[in-house]
């Protein structure tokens, strides 16, 4: 066992678990923050994809102690992020969610991709958004939220 401080939405969190235990483990068990889920644990389906510095990260296959002083960003604060906002006011225009599993992973992604991309194309958005998979198959809304909430950026 080891001792981290890690930064997630913008508090200090103490948290006391072996090195190797990975980043979603560290926050749905540790803290508490069950909005990032788990689907496969192998980086595989995106389900618990969060930002780490603002990059979209498979928070299932990062061990805590590389997290350091990074700053690690959750569904649960998205809302707070300009962009986040308007993602998630997009998600709810365009009625995207069906069982709701894969969804904090893919507004992760999709707020990255506008972060990084704000007008991206259909390109664009496949590979940003293909590795994050929805056995509802909402793909089709999904691609029409990004493309209301790039609008609305
Ligand atoms: S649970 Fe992390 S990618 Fe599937
Ligand atoms: S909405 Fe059900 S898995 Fe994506």
């Amino acid at each position: 066992m080891a001792t981290y401080q890690i930064n997630v939405n913008g508090q200090t969190k103490k948290v006391d678990v072996d090195p190797g235990t990975p980043l979603l483990w560290v926050l749905r068990e540790e803290l508490k923050m069950t909005g990032t889920k788990y689907g496969c644990g192998i980086s595989a389906c995106g389900a618990c994809t969060v930002h780490v510095d603002g990059i979209a990260t498979r928070s299932c296959v990062v061990p805590v102690s590389l997290i350091g002083n990074r700053k690690v960003t959750t569904i649960e604060a998205i809302a707070q992020d300009p962009v986040g906002r308007v993602v998630q006011n997009a998600w709810v225009e365009k009625d995207v969610v069906q069982c709701g599993y894969c969804q904090s992973g893919q507004i992760m992604s999709a707020v990255a991709l506008l972060k990084a991309t704000p007008k991206p194309t259909d390109q664009n958005i496949e590979e940003s958004m293909g590795g994050n998979l929805c056995r509802c198959a909402t793909y089709v809304r999904i691609r029409e939220a990004i493309k209301s909430a790039s609008q609305q950026i």
